[in-house]
């Protein structure tokens, strides 16, 4: 049987995201067919369309997406803790732009009852990288003051979220455009990193999330008080700021987590978490939601479905 995807054969520009027919794949005894009714766009897909999927070691040609939410359509004999029929949502890395996805049990979470399909793609990655950035890496603590950078996209405004949740003062840098949009997610401050250098304005941070690299990482070691933690998604810590401002520095790579899954689930269901959509393309048109995903025009996720 065939599905529709979005595959590549090379990587490279938006281009190369070819909509073809492929082979429907059959679950081992380990894993479950999953019919993905939407998926999100992450850049990292398209840094992996980029060359990264390269240097990850992975071979083409290749489906792009990383996380999604549908039914499982068909299971292997070893799944206990799903049957056919249920909804469901999951963070992979690569196979999500498609009609159906093999995942393991381990990548799978119970769909939030409450959210449509749409919102349930737009959060497992963006939420389990903010929650393993936030608690298994900085160990967040009730009372604590964390500085969230990008706190108008994804992976930020889940970890806003997250940290208040958790009862910590929350600080939220992003473009002034969005700073109605940041203090509604329940952030404590709000800096507009265009018009403000944060460092002017901000000191003695217990952690500083850091979704952006370069200088901003830079400049983030000194707003710290001493062995707090300054946690990466996309920056190597500097040894000789660590050691001259007394701080700790890590730079992450999410992980699937059953257990976070269902946590993140159970937080949507009460209404502790809320996400947003920026817009909605059919599948056969991935390389425009790449486009407005880099262009960023929108803010939200942008969601894909097959
Ligand atoms: N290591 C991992 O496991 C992992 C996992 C997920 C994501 N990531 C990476 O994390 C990054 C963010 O992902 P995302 O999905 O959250 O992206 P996104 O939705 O595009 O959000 C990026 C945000 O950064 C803000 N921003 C840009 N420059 C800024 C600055 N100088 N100071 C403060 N905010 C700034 C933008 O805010 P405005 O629009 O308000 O200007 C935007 O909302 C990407 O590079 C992604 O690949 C890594």
């Amino acid at each position: 049987m065939k599905m529709k995807a979005i595959q590549i054969n090379d990587y490279g520009d938006e281009d190369v995201l070819k909509y073809v027919a492929v082979e429907r794949p059959e679950p081992e005894d380990d894993e479950l067919l999953v019919k993905i009714i939407a998926a999100a766009v992450n850049p990292v897909d398209i840094k992996i369309r980029n060359g990264k999927g390269k240097k990850f070691g992975m071979n083409l040609p290749l489906i792009v997406g990383a996380d999604f939410a549908g039914t499982v359509e068909n299971i292997g004999g070893g799944i206990k803790k799903f049957k056919a029929g249920d909804a469901v949502y999951g963070k992979i890395l690569i196979g999500c732009y498609s009609e159906y996805v093999i995942v393991k049990e381990i990548e799978l979470g119970r769909k939030p009852k409450n959210v449509d399909f749409i919102s349930a793609a737009s959060l497992p990655m963006a939420t389990l990288t903010a929650w393993q950035a936030i608690f298994d890496n900085a160990h967040l603590e009730n009372g604590q003051k964390i500085l969230v950078h990008g706190a108008s996209g994804s992976v930020g405004s889940m970890a806003v979220q997250l940290a208040k949740a958790k009862g910590a003062y929350v600080i939220g840098s992003a473009s002034g455009s969005n700073e109605d949009f940041v203090n509604n997610l329940g952030a404590d401050a709000f800096i507009d990193y265009k018009s403000k250098d944060f460092e002017t304005i901000v000191k003695d941070m217990d952690v500083v999330f850091d979704p952006i690299g370069g200088d901003t990482h830079k400049r983030s070691y000194q707003v710290l008080k001493e062995n707090g933690i300054l946690v990466s998604l996309v920056q190597e810590p500097f040894e000789e700021l660590m050691q001259h401002y007394k701080v700790q520095a890590k730079i992450m790579a999410s992980q699937p987590n059953p257990e976070q899954l269902e946590a993140i689930t159970q937080m949507v269901e009460a209404g502790q978490i809320k996400t947003e959509i920026g817009q909605v393309f059919p599948l056969s048109e991935a390389k425009k939601a790449q486009i407005q995903s880099q262009d960023r025009n929108v803010r939200g996720k942008i969601i894909l479905e097959p």
